[in-house]
């Protein structure tokens, strides 16, 4: 994912499909013009990239020339069309080959149409890389087309928004969803997680989905998905992966204005956590990070020994127990450490001291995300 300005996008169309669209253009051009030479007359500023990777593949000889008009402001196409280099060159009796990166609405053309009327070209041929049926108003002919897309903004290979992207080599698509932080957070018990999970949600505005709280509610509510989990557990079997995802999905469904998450008790295998991206992937956002709370083994034995003393909490009071659960805790979180830390997205952070200081050393992870 990529910001430009105030606004998020996420990869589109790779260098390698562009490069294949591109080719099998030049392919459908150089076969129907057979060997008069053309004038390309590029588009600027969009169409650049678009043009010199069509006129190095273009095989027999050519000419190329620019043309700059301008209608987008920002994220729409404005009315006014405003010609700011025009034609520079006689082209009476030629074939002309307008090369456009783009086709929106279709304002473009209609210039382009009003300049080539009083120009004698001997044809007048569109082709444009991309192109937005659910945009075009128009209806002049477009002779070659690259490849429909959705009617969303997009950037890059040329396309911009408000100037920056244009230098970017494949295409990004303009996000739909407010930027979200979401992180899936760890601790080994005793480490305080559910005491920061609280203030990280206050402090940013952020759901906090606990996966033990979410089964609960589903098998009490008698869901279809609780009822489904509760079949499983029922045989003493492990719920399904897919179960958990479904219900995940639902709880983020449940709160889609929230400006992000925290997971507590998910993903707990590489397999879940591949699962948690589809299904962040499927919601337009991503996981932003994987904070893990770090405190050494002899601190969280004394922590638990301690809350033991007062809490009742039977697993809290042995000394052996405890060890264990802390043990097999980094067993189990190793494998996500590392499947977060391949994406640049682990951050651990030392969970000694004081509340207010280990927020203090949240807050400074989540603020730089
Ligand atoms: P039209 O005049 O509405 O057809 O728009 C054509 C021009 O608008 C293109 O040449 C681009 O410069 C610009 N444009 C249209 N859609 C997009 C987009 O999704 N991203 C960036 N620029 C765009
Ligand atoms: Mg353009």
């Amino acid at each position: 994912m990529i910001k430009l300005h105030d606004k998020y996008f996420k990869p589109f169309i790779s260098s390698s499909e562009i490069d294949a669209v591109i080719a099998r253009m030049v392919d459908e051009i150089s076969k129907d013009l057979g060997d008069e030479i053309p004038v390309f007359v590029g588009i600027l500023n969009g169409s650049f990239m678009f043009v010199s990777d069509f006129v190095k593949k273009y095989p027999k000889p050519c000419e190329v020339t620019f043309i700059k008009l301008a209608s987008y402001e920002g994220l729409k196409s404005t009315e006014d069309i405003q010609r700011l280099i025009g034609l520079t060159q006689d082209l009476t009796g030629r074939t002309v080959v307008i090369l456009e990166d783009i086709i929106d609405s279709g304002k473009t053309m209609f210039e382009v149409h009003r300049i080539f009327n009083n120009e004698n070209v001997k044809q007048l041929l569109i082709a444009t890389l991309f192109y937005k049926p659910e945009a075009y108003k128009e209806d002049f002919k477009i002779h070659y087309k690259g490849i429909d897309i959705p009617n969303k903004f997009i950037v890059g290979f040329g396309l911009d928004y408000d100037g920056l992207g244009r230098d970017l080599p494949e295409i990004y698509q303009i996000k739909t969803t407010e930027h979200m932080t979401n992180i899936v957070l760890f601790g080994p018990p005793g480490a305080g997680k559910g005491t920061q999970a609280n203030f990280l949600r206050d402090q940013y505005d952020l759901v906090h989905i606990s996966t033990g709280d979410v089964f609960r509610y589903n098998i009490k509510n008698e869901t279809a998905l609780g009822n489904l989990a509760k079949s499983y557990m029922d045989k003493g079997q492990l719920v399904p992966d897919q179960v958990t995802i479904d219900m995940l999905s639902a709880e983020v469904d449940k709160n889609s204005d929230a400006k992000g998450f925290i997971f507590d008790g998910f993903p707990r295998t590489r397999a879940q956590a591949e699962s948690l991206d589809i299904l962040m992937d499927s919601k337009d956002s991503e996981i932003s990070a994987m904070i893990a709370l770090e405190v050494d083994d002899e601190v969280l034995v004394k922590r638990l020994l301690e809350r033991g003393k007062t809490s009742g909490r039977p697993d809290d009071a042995d000394e052996s127990i405890i060890r264990n659960r802390i043990k097999e805790y980094y067993s189990k979180t190793a494998i996500l450490k590392d499947y977060y830390a391949e994406q640049n997205k682990y951050f651990g952070v030392d969970g000694v001291g004081s509340i207010e200081d280990i927020t203090v050393r949240l807050n400074k992870v989540i603020d730089a995300l």
